[in-house]
């Protein structure tokens, strides 16, 4: 065991002085080599290895304040790190480190429920899990896993400082291929695996994905993001009765990829509670993404999974709250945002308004700088020249929620599939357009390719009300007294039985008053987006109290 665990503690503020005078990534690999060379964690991995071979020039005189910081429970060569190496550099491995509170509200719920004789930290950086851990559990064997040798020896160096290095191992390696091996105890895997987008994840790892999938019987995209992995590997690592809580983003819990994992919470890797924070609050600071903390005991038999939103990352200390909802009903859900918090019923006299009209999105052209033009563009015969909202603006803007004349708007080239329905003039003038397209790429882009013909977008017919779906705002409902097409910027709302011009404004209307932001699925940073799913679930006055209010 190293001797720091002996140090005098130092004032904060050297230690915050000593901190900023680490000036690059090799002063700061020099200090935490400095603080590991005398421990049991010096051997090192050959990667690191690298690392502290390059700098092994630089004069290091400020560890006894570090080593104090890290006494005291702070993470002063992780927030170094965090300021060398900017979020951009550090998007590839994904690597952006939680808040202390983040970290103690996790490893707290599993000291709350096992006493782990080993406990594991995937995607380590600079070891901020296991580090709680190890203040937590004195008794626990510590491993870190990590692929990025830097932050590999901040984490040794914490270990170190803490003195914790006797009983702890650091492994510089991929976590869906690091051999763990086995533990008599229990396990308790606890961490922030990193949010990585599949785009950036090799093909090897897709196959390796979708295969172990496969053999375990779960459903599976490609398209899941590297947190979906770490979760997998830690259902093929664990044992029955081993325990769990990662935080990642939320997305997983509505999009198709999620349902790898959710497939797993329901079955093999045991979920106990999905706690979501209010993506308004950002829960990292430095990165726009979503959060959720899931707490999972491989095997458990609960038949009910506690969720739960919260409304700032510090709501999160207690993880045993949740409302339950069964096993069962996930299951039949492929998306869970909404059993966070329970829909209220529609009030009397309400219905959703799916069951007066259908919500549909509007046409993607697929290139917009080909399809979309000017409403008069004399190269083009009129007949084929559909004016357009093709911006939400057009319908945030319109006066009173109307929208009463198509004077300000574009138009979109629509054609009929069968070119010899047009007179010899128009055809030659959309045989023309037709070779500019082409030359453009307009024939190639997914969209094109996947319609029949190309060259034909394909609007619907107008909707008497339109909607914009996506904004840091309530939609904007807008009769379309116009009779304007719309695009992919908008929903047509379609009433299923015709209605009177009477009962359109009323529903319009009281669309307008009734929406919040609540109600949509939102981002991180705020931004909500209504599928038109859930738009149609929106409580809209029924067909008698329409006519009713419209009197
Ligand atoms: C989101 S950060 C979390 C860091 C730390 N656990 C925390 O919460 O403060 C994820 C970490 O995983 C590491 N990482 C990325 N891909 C990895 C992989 N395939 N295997 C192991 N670690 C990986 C990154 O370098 C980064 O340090």
């Amino acid at each position: 065991m190293s001797d720091f665990k002996h140090m005098l503690l130092i004032d904060r503020d050297d230690a915050a002085g000593a901190v900023a005078r680490l000036e690059s990534e090799r002063e700061l690999a020099a200090a935490a080599w400095a603080i590991v060379h005398s421990g049991a964690l010096a051997d090192l991995a050959a990667t690191e290895s690298e690392v502290v071979n390059a700098v092994a020039e630089i004069p290091v005189s400020d560890t006894a304040e570090l080593v104090s910081e890290i006494h005291l429970g702070g993470d002063p060569l992780g927030d170094a790190f965090l300021r060398l190496r900017s979020p951009k550099q550090r998007r590839p491995l994904g690597a952006v480190y939680t808040p202390p509170g983040i970290v103690e509200a996790m490893v707290g719920w599993i000291a709350g429920r096992e006493q782990p004789a080993r406990v594991v930290d995937p995607g380590a950086g600079s070891g901020r899990f296991v580090l709680q851990a190890g203040r937590v559990f004195p008794d626990a064997s510590l491993v870190a896993v990590e692929l990025d040798p830097l932050a590999a020896l901040l984490c040794r160096a914490n270990l170190t400082a803490a003195g914790f290095d006797d009983r702890s191992t650091v492994m510089v390696d991929d976590y869906r291929e690091a051999n763990l091996g086995s533990c008599d105890g229990v396990t308790a895997f606890v961490g922030n695996p990193p949010y990585v987008r599949h785009h950036q994840i090799e093909s090897r790892w897709k196959r390796w994905l979708t295969a172990t999938a496969k053999s375990q019987d779960l459903p599976v995209s490609a398209l899941a993001g590297l947190h979906v992995h770490f979760f997998l590997a830690t259902l093929l690592a664990a044992k029955p009765g081993d325990i769990g809580a990662f935080i990642t983003s939320a997305e997983w819990l509505d999009v198709n990829y999620g349902k790898l994992l959710r497939g797993m919470l329901t079955d093999g890797l045991g979920g106990e509670s999905v706690h979501v924070v209010a993506p308004e609050a950002l829960a990292f600071e430095d990165a726009a993404t979503t959060a959720s903390v899931t707490c999972f005991q491989i095997g458990s038999e609960a038949r009910s999974v506690k969720m739960r939103r919260v409304a700032k990352a510090s709501d999160l200390a207690d993880l045993s709250k949740g409302r339950r909802v069964s096993k069962q009903r996930l299951m039949q859900k492929k998306r869970w945002s909404p059993l966070l918090s329970p829909a209220p019923p529609p009030p009397e006299g309400f219905v959703e308004l799916g069951e007066l009209c259908r919500v549909h999105r509007g046409a993607v052209t697929g290139a917009n700088a080909i399809w979309i033009t000017a409403a008069n563009d004399p190269e083009l015969p009129a007949r084929t020249l559909f004016p357009s909202v093709t911006k939400a603006r057009e319908l945030i803007d319109a006066a009173d929620g109307v929208l009463s004349s198509l004077r300000s708007l574009r138009a979109v080239i629509d054609l009929p599939a069968d070119l010899s329905e047009l007179d010899k003039d128009d055809r030659e003038l959309v045989k023309r357009f037709l070779r500019y397209a082409q030359r453009n790429g307009a024939h190639s882009s997914y969209v094109a390719r996947h319609r029949n013909p190309w060259w034909s977008v394909g609007l619907r017919s107008p909707a008497p009300i339109l909607a914009t779906y996506m904004a840091r705002r309530p939609p904007a409902f807008v009769r379309n007294l116009a009779r304007a097409r719309h695009i992919n910027v908008a929903h047509g709302i379609y009433p299923r039985d015709p209605l009177w011009d009477d009962a359109l404004d009323t529903l319009a209307a009281s669309l307008r008053s009734s929406v919040s932001v609540a109600q949509g699925r939102t981002y991180a940073g705020g931004l909500t987006k209504f599928e038109p799913s859930e738009m149609e679930r929106i409580p809209v006055p029924n067909p008698a109290l329409l006519v009713e209010l419209s009197s």
